[in-house]
């Protein structure tokens, strides 16, 4: 019965049916929704994509914290079951206000689910962090993996100019190695155990990452351990859905539904037309 605690009044039956929520500042979070999608094909899912206030990499966190309250809200009156803040920026800034505003809804962010998949790779071991300039300055990533791990070393570097390569598609290629290159040379780790990506748009970078850094250097993203983390909280809620059936997938954004499909399709893995994305207003 413990479903009833989040949606009163409704069966458990009726209230599993419901979708899992899933938000980001973009189209980026299609990556961590597509590993939930794995994990869990039955489940229905929606998805907002807030684009009209991308990138929140670069905003303050008392905006960040403002969009991210108004895109919950968003999601919670479409009726979700559980909600998924796949956007690393968010769920450093506004992880916790989020959960005291939602409750008893159950929120799960990407930082903590990513911060333990290093520590599980490398116990005790040195990790750089790639992230946006406000997830680095709120120190997100270190703070997670030192509650795991105290001996662990943690550098975090800011890279935005990643997300505008992977929203180009310059994933790969000179120019997309040379920019990695400079990144990681100024980065305070010279030899990492692993390289956290710490944003939604570097898991697109993840071959030339790997190329620029030294052999032995093993990428983490947060994207399969996040779907772990939703797995693991609707089972011990009892709340899966008791179907053989494919979930559906809902798709809001908050400008641009032909540039969300365009561009949304290549972090999904899947090809999006803009008629599969409601634009909607926060
Ligand atoms: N979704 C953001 C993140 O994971 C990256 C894009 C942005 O800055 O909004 O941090």
């Amino acid at each position: 019965m413990a479903a009833l605690r989040h949606n009163q009044g409704m069966t458990n039956q009726r209230h599993n049916e419901l979708p899992i929520g899933v938000f980001d500042s973009g189209v980026g979070g299609l990556t961590v929704l597509k590993a939930i999608r794995d994990a869990l094909p039955c489940e229905n899912l929606v998805y907002l994509g807030d684009t009209a206030r991308l990138p929140y990499g670069t905003k303050s966190p008392a905006s960040i914290e403002r969009y991210a309250t108004q895109a919950a809200a968003k999601l919670q009156d479409q009726g979700i079951k559980l909600l998924v803040v796949a956007c690393n920026t968010a769920s450093a800034v506004a992880l916790g206000v989020l959960r005291s505003h939602l409750a008893p809804l159950p929120v799960i962010g990407v930082v903590e689910p990513g911060a333990a998949a290093a520590v599980a790779v490398r116990p005790g071991g040195r990790h750089l962090v790639l992230a946006t300039e406000a997830t680095v300055r709120l120190a997100a990533y270190r703070d997670a993996i030192r509650a795991r791990d105290p001996g662990a070393r943690v550098s975090e570097h800011a890279c935005e100019m990643l997300v505008a390569l992977a929203e180009e598609g310059w994933d790969g290629g000179e120019i997309a190695r040379s920019i990695v290159r400079r990144y990681l040379d100024e980065a305070d780790c010279r030899e990492p155990d692993t390289i956290i990506l710490g944003c939604t748009h570097f898991p697109l970078l993840t071959n030339t990452i790997q190329e620029v850094a030294a052999s032995g250097v093993v990428l983490v993203d947060s994207a399969s351990t996040t779907a772990e983390a939703v797995q693991h909280a609707l089972r011990s809620d009892d709340a899966c859905r008791t179907t053989t059936a494919r979930g559906t997938l809902r798709m809001l954004a908050t400008d641009g539904a032909t540039r969300f499909a365009r561009v949304g399709g290549r972090f999904l893995g899947q090809a999006l037309s803009a008629a599969d994305v409601e634009v909607v207003d926060l």
